[in-house]
């Protein structure tokens, strides 16, 4: 599936252009922002996560084209086609030294459409997947704090480290993450989604999860235990074996169950955050978790000990913590009703309602620890004095 941003100054022509792309058969998910070209900077962590940007623009200049190469330069893997009335000459020479590999003309020929995403769709295939990493959050007891780590999380990763972030709900008593990042009900749940798991493609499972961010998608949990009774392990193996291509990071928010479909996902997963609180009930089922975990062959390295609401002045201290677990703590974040509150109540994350909150930069800290930002390799002076355009003549014949 190719992840389209379509960028268009008529919201007719986006609709028609919406029409033209359903109709070619090949699969993608589209997200469409109305404006001009010369706008493009302001949609820049969308244009980060999509593999093809169409700009439609009929007054679209030679100048605007600065924005547009400057996308591509950022984005190695994006791919941009340009609709314009009836482009010069002039315009389609500076197109292609910007990097634009197609320029349709209106009205929109079928079958160019069709070979312009078919090119990206095989380029994307042909090894551009996604991390599909997976995190799972999982606790001991209830009301430790999963959801609202697993939310900010994901929500981090999606508009501050721009990666293609899925959440999924697996509670499945009453399932209420959707509820935290959205004000709408979700379109589907996840038992709605395993009900019917032979339709299962990329189009289906589009329809089911709820775009709450340009980066971030929310499964939503089954919010009926009847319905959740009727999940099997089976039915996540292949949903997963479906987002793993599709995302960067998938969060898992698995509360505190610990049974067959649970376990199936805690197997799956990267890493496990383990969710503790300092009280005593959570120290005695704390200790028998992770020796579950550790018969269940996980690494010490994939359980992290996540301390929340931690407070120093807490009877229970964090060395007393970790020599009654018998693990390190990985990571504390600590408590803070008033801003955990106003986030639940406007159902808005933390991280963006209270970003400079002690709370909000722990799960930053957090966010970095499961996923280290990797720093781009310095370009030496003399590579960079003599890094030459790439030649658009040359360019064009290697395409076809
Ligand atoms: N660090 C924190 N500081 C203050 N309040 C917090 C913190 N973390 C969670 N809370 C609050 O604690 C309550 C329980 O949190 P949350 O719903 O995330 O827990 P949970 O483990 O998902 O619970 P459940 O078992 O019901 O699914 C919520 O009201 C939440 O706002
Ligand atoms: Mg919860």
């Amino acid at each position: 599936m190719i992840d389209i941003l379509l960028i268009s100054s008529s919201a007719e022509r986006s609709t028609h252009i919406g029409a033209r792309l359903e109709a070619s058969g090949v699969a993608y998910r589209l997200r469409t922002v109305h404006g001009e070209a010369r706008n493009l900077r302001a949609h820049a962590p969308a244009v980060k996560t999509a593999d093809l940007l169409i700009v439609d623009d009929v007054d679209l200049t030679e100048r605007e084209l600065s924005g547009i190469e400057e996308a591509l330069v950022q984005t190695p893997h994006l791919h941009c086609m340009l609709i314009t009335p009836a482009p010069s000459t002039n315009l389609l020479m500076a197109a292609m030294r910007a990097g634009v590999r197609h320029v349709l003309s209106w009205p929109l020929d079928e079958r160019e459409i069709v070979n312009a995403l078919t090119h990206v769709s095989n380029k994307k295939n042909a090894g551009l997947r996604r991390e599909g990493r997976m995190v799972s959050v999982s606790s001991c007891k209830g009301g430790s704090g999963t959801t609202l780590i697993a939310v900010n999380l994901a929500y981090t990763l999606a508009a501050q480290r721009e990666k293609r972030v899925l959440l999924i709900d697996l509670n499945q008593q009453f399932a209420d993450a959707s509820l935290l990042v959205a004000d709408k009900a979700p379109p589907a749940t996840l038992a709605d989604l395993c009900s019917q798991i032979d339709r299962l493609d990329a189009a289906f499972f589009e329809a089911c999860v709820m775009h709450v961010h340009p980066n971030l998608d929310v499964l939503a949990g089954a919010g009926d235990p009847v319905k959740a009774a009727e999940l099997r392990p089976a039915h996540l193996e292949r949903m997963f074996a479906l987002v793993r291509e599709q995302y960067d990071a998938v969060i898992v928010d698995v509360g505190q169950s610990i049974n067959p479909l649970a376990i199936h996902v805690l197997d799956h997963s990267d890493s496990i955050c383990m969710v503790i609180r300092q009280n005593i009930l959570y120290l005695h089922s704390g200790r028998r978790m992770l020796d579950i975990f550790k018969e269940l062959g996980y690494s010490a390295s994939k359980v992290r000990l996540i301390v929340n609401q931690y407070d120093k002045n807490a009877r229970i201290s964090l060395a007393t913590l970790e020599e009654t677990l018998g693990a390190k703590a990985a990571h504390q974040l600590p408590r803070d009703e008033k801003h955990a509150n106003d986030a639940l109540n406007h159902g808005i994350p933390i991280v963006t309602t209270a970003k400079g909150s002690a709370l909000a930069q722990g799960i930053v800290l957090l966010a970095e620890t499961l996923w280290p930002v990797v720093a781009a390799p310095r370009k030496g002076v003399l590579s960079r004095l003599f890094a030459t355009r790439p030649n658009p003549l040359q360019q064009l014949k290697t395409e076809h």
